[in-house]
C-alpha cells in the first residue's frame, strides 16, 4: 500500500511536470492530497494563486464554485477539477434567476456575493467576497444598503461588526450547521484554557462562544502564533491535518466530528493522477458570464489581501 502510494505521488509529479501544471488544494481536502499539492489554502488566496500562476494547468483539489473562480481569473488556462460531482450545496441554494428577481424587489441594494456561488451568480453581482476578506470587502462599499448571498450565517456575523442594512439571502452551508452550541460547551468543558476558533458560516450562537470567528487561512495563521496549547477548531475537520501538521506541539480538537463535507472528500490521489492523464474534466465557463463574473471577482481581489482576515469575536 505505502510502495503503491509512493509510486502514486511519483507518477503525479512526472505529470504535472510534464503538463506544466500546478496543484492546488483547499484547507478541508484529505490528507493525502494536501500532501500532493503546490499549495494549500482558503479560497481567497487559492484564488489570488490561480491569477498569478504561470502554469499552463490547474489541478483544483477542492469544490466547483472554486475552480470555476479559477478559470474565470485565467481563461487561457486549463482548470481540471479531478472529481466533476464535487459541488457545494449552499453554493446551489441560490440561481441567477432567484437573484434577478431579488433583486427587483431592493433596486438600490449593493449586491453581494459570497464566492461559495456560481460564476452565474456572480455574473449577476456587484462584488464578491471570501470569508476572509467580507468585513473589508462591504466596508469598502459606498452604499449603506446591501443584499448579501448566499449564506445567510456569514452575513448576519458581518452585520454584527459593520454599520450598514443588510438583507440576507437563506443560504446555509449544511457542514458547518452540524456544529452546535452544545458541541462547543462540551468541548470547553473537557479542555479547560483551550482557544476556540470556528468558520463565520457557523451559527451566530457557535461564534458568539468562540475566542475567534476566522477563514480557514485565517485559522492556519492563529494557530502559528498563538500561545495556547490546545485548539477548538469549529469547521470541516478536514483542516486538522494541515494544524496539527504545521504546529505538531499543538493539540487541535475538532468542534464535532460530525462536520464532514462529503463533496470536499471526493477527491482522492487517484482522480488527481487521472485528471492529469486525460486533462479532464475541465471546469470553464462561458464567455459572456466569465467576463460579468470576472468584474465582481476583480473588485474583490482590489480590496482583500490574504491578510485582511475577519477581525476578532472577542
Ligand atoms: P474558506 O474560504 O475560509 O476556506 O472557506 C471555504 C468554505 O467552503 C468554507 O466552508
Ligand atoms: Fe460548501 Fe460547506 Fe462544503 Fe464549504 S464546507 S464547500 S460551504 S458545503
Amino acid at each position: 500500500m505505502v510502495k503503491r502510494n509512493v509510486e502514486l505521488a511519483e507518477e503525479i509529479l512526472r505529470l504535472k511536470r510534464q503538463r506544466n501544471a500546478i496543484i492546488l488544494a483547499h484547507n478541508y481536502q484529505r490528507g493525502e492530497v494536501q500532501d500532493l499539492a503546490d499549495f494549500i489554502g482558503d479560497s481567497l488566496e487559492l484564488s489570488q494563486i490561480a491569477s498569478k500562476t504561470g502554469a499552463e494547468v490547474i489541478v483544483f483539489c477542492g469544490v466547483h464554485f472554486m475552480a470555476e473562480t479559477a478559470s474565470i481569473l485565467c481563461p487561457d488556462k486549463k482548470v481540471l477539477l479531478p472529481d466533476v460531482d464535487a459541488g457545494c450545496p449552499m453554493a446551489n441554494m441560490i440561481t441567477a434567476e432567484s437573484l434577478m428577481a431579488k433583486k427587483k424587489e431592493f433596486p438600490d441594494a449593493t449586491v453581494v456575493c459570497y464566492i461559495n456561488s456560481s460564476a452565474d451568480v456572480k455574473a449577476e453581482s456587484d462584488i464578491c467576497c471570501t470569508s476572509a476578506n467580507a468585513v473589508a470587502v462591504i466596508e469598502s462599499l459606498d452604499t449603506d444598503k446591501v443584499l448579501f448571498v448566499p449564506d445567510q450565517y456569514l452575513g448576519h456575523y458581518i452585520s454584527t461588526k459593520i454599520d450598514k442594512e443588510m438583507i440576507l439571502w437563506p443560504g446555509f452551508c449544511p457542514t458547518h450547521i452540524k456544529i452546535q452550541a452544545e458541541d462547543i460547551v462540551n468541548r470547553k468543558a473537557e479542555h479547560p484554557g483551550a482557544k476556540v476558533i470556528v468558520h463565520p458560516e457557523c451559527r451566530p450562537d457557535v461564534i458568539a462562544l468562540a475566542d475567534e470567528a476566522l477563514s480557514t487561512g485565517g485559522m492556519c495563521r492563529f494557530a502559528g502564533r498563538t500561545d495556547a496549547k490546545t485548539i477548538i477548531v469549529g469547521t470541516e475537520v478536514g483542516i486538522i491535518y494541515r494544524l496539527s501538521k504545521e504546529n505538531p506541539d499543538k493539540k487541535f480538537i475538532a468542534a464535532s466530528p460530525k462536520a464532514v463535507c462529503p463533496n470536499m472528500k471526493k477527491i482522492t490521489p487517484e482522480k488527481v493522477l487521472w485528471a492529469l492523464q486525460d486533462l479532464a474534466p475541465e471546469v470553464r465557463v462561458r464567455e459572456e458570464i466569465r467576463v460579468r463574473a470576472r468584474r465582481a471577482v476583480d473588485k474583490m481581489l482590489e480590496v482583500g489581501e490574504v491578510d485582511q482576515e475577519i477581525a476578532s469575536v472577542s
